[in-house]
């Protein structure tokens, strides 16, 4: 059985008498332990098609065909229902980890909320627990951290403490939109190594949204390409290179490998 089954999803923005259709038709799984990378270049529907799963969108935004999680339809559900099923068996972790902190509160205080929303623990045991979770995380000085304020760490932290806390409550599913984009790239490396690392522990099924392919390959087994709110291609990473047929995927794996090969001679010493 899989964990996620998005059939004929489509989401149409209504402005005034125009209406714009946004996510066109898009139909995907994702099965128990599975990493699915979500491919397209910005605009192409990847975080309308994330946010309509998880019921984010406002009334503006029709959404019509079916979220099945866990047999159940999402898009049946309502806002209380759903504020509660995110979070706790689905996490998100997005592009920016900033926007994702309160800049006036301590770091600590934000991730108790967490605790405290989702579990019937203690002050104590939320504190043993955030510890844990930033231990797991190979933050540095784990109790110090707790009391700094978002500034006060860098970006590739605060990008770590979103995954920990993500995974903390055992979710899942894990969607990561754009997870790596806001960061420089030695840290990409490390939160790409992270999800790498969840994924072999603890089986956790994934949907892993990036404009990279470059990150993609390293942590999905299968793609979907999107390109205007539309599926264009599907399959692993292999026949996403080798077999793709759509002329906008060929384009996305060109740019890939132009960007690898300049690397590679970079890396030799060449000026070429
Ligand atoms: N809040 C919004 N209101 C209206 N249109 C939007 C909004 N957010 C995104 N769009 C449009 O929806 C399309 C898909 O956007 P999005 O899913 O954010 O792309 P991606 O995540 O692949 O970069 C784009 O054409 C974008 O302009
Ligand atoms: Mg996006």
């Amino acid at each position: 059985m899989n964990i996620l089954e998005v059939r004929n999803l489509s989401v149409v923005l209504k402005a005034g008498k125009q209406k714009k259709t946004l996510v066109d038709d898009v139909s995907f799984q994702v099965a128990p332990g599975e990493c699915v990378g979500v491919l397209g270049e910005s605009g192409s529907g990847k975080s309308m098609t994330s946010k309509a799963v998880l019921g984010l969108l406002d009334r503006n935004f029709k959404v019509s065909g079916q979220a099945v999680f866990e047999g159940q339809d999402l898009l049946k559900k309502g806002r209380e229902e759903m504020r509660r099923i995110r979070g706790r068996r689905i996490a998100m972790v997005l592009q920016n980890p900033m926007t994702c902190f309160d800049p006036l509160y301590r770091v600590g205080n934000q991730m108790g909320e967490t605790f405290k929303t989702h579990t019937d623990l203690s002050s104590a045991q939320i504190r043993d627990a955030l510890l844990a979770v930033l231990e797991k995380m190979r933050i540095r000085e784990p109790a110090e951290a707790l009391e700094k304020y978002p500034h006060q760490l860098s970006g590739g932290m605060l990008q770590r403490i979103m995954i920990g806390l993500a995974m903390a409550l055992k979710p899942a599913l894990l969607i990561a939109d754009e997870p790596t984009t806001a960061i420089d790239s030695i840290t990409q490396y490390e939160i790409l190594e992270e999800f790498w690392r969840i994924k072999s522990e603890h089986n956790t099924a994934m949907l892993f949204i990036t404009h990279d392919l470059g990150a993609a390959s390293r942590v999905a087994d299968r793609l979907v390409v999107m390109n205007q709110g539309r599926i264009v291609d599907e399959g692993d990473f292999g026949h996403i290179i080798n077999e793709a047929k759509d002329p906008y995927t060929r384009l996305l794996v060109e740019k890939r490998i132009a960007v690898m090969d300049q690397y590679r001679r970079r890396v030799r010493g060449g000026n070429a």
